[in-house]
């Protein structure tokens, strides 16, 4: 038995939401195949050129794999084969697509044994190995489909929202940002000031998903806690988001733990516009960059 499965790139956070926000999108994905053989090995193998490790304890969504055959006493193993386009370190959920994949397409192989709450227990697993951290706000929209709310890891308790009609426009500039060094920069206290502004925001943006009120959703974009810490690590973050929303952005910021930044529009034209500047910014300063146009998914 197999399952071929397209597994989607994911916008964590949600500029406020840190670590409890995130959306699909259309654009990029990966391309996974996953088989159940008889045999109990688990087998990793990458169509792809990013050099990833195929030894299934050192691979995303072979720990996944592991942990679930162990979990469920499985005699059974699984040959995986992945084709990323979802560039690792671009922010965009590129761990959590591996992870995500091959617990769904496992999970669709063993007859739908297990639920989507489960199904982010087990990927967990793969996000913990890439880096050091359990959270679930790419993995969450990434098996949910849509926004996904985290409302919390321990128990996992995730909440969809929905899936506004928008465009998403993201940049990945070929700078290298680690989740784990962006994650060791931030403030380990914040003001009480900005903890109500922050949750203001978030409380706003929620709202504004589940009311459909665009608008409001534009004016909730906002992070006074980790976009200023974690905006030096990335080259040109005020001059793009200062242009997008000149060029009609309702607002935007870092993608995860960066490097990529991501803005939403209405309009296709306007994320056009957007996708144009984005490129010509960091070609001007002779950055290479990779734009994609999508919607959430
Ligand atoms: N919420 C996580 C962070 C996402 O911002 O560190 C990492 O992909």
């Amino acid at each position: 038995k197999r399952i071929k499965i397209k597994v989607p790139a994911t916008v964590a956070n949600m500029v406020c939401g840190f670590d409890i926000l995130g959306m699909a999108i259309h654009e990029p994905y990966d391309e996974m195949e996953v088989k159940l053989t008889d045999s109990p090995e688990i087998i990793i193998k990458h169509e792809d050129h990013f050099g990833l490790p195929e030894d299934p304890s050192n691979n995303v969504a072979g720990v996944v794999l592991q942990h679930i055959q162990k979990d469920l006493n499985l005699t059974a193993g699984f040959e995986v084969t992945i084709r990323k386009h979802i560039k690792p370190g671009s922010g965009l959920g590129s761990s959590a697509a591996s992870a995500a994949g091959a617990a769904f397409g496992a999970n669709v192989l063993l007859g739908n044994i297990l639920s989507k709450q489960e199904l982010v227990h087990f990927a967990m697993f793969g996000e913990e190995l890439a880096s050091g951290v359990r959270h679930a706000d790419n993995i969450a929209p990434c098996i949910y489909g849509g926004i996904t709310l985290v409302k919390s890891t321990a128990p996992i308790d995730i909440i969809p929202l929905s899936t506004p009609d928008l465009f998403v426009i993201a940049v990945h500039p070929q700078v290298e940002v680690k989740t784990s060094d962006a994650r060791q920069i931030l403030k380990k206290n914040i003001l009480f000031k900005d903890a109500i502004e922050q949750w203001g925001n978030i409380a706003g943006l929620v709202t504004g998903i589940l009311k459909n009120d665009i608008p409001l959703i534009g004016r909730s974009l906002n992070d006074v806690i980790i976009e200023p810490v974690r905006s030096i690590l990335i080259p040109k973050f005020g001059e793009i988001k200062t242009k997008s929303l000149r060029l009609g952005a309702l607002g935007g910021g870092i993608s995860g733990s960066g490097p990529s930044i991501f803005m939403l529009a209405k309009k296709k034209e306007t994320a056009e516009n957007i996708a144009g500047m984005m490129k010509s910014v960091y070609d001007d300063i002779g950055i290479e960059s990779f734009v994609y146009i999508s919607k959430i998914n």
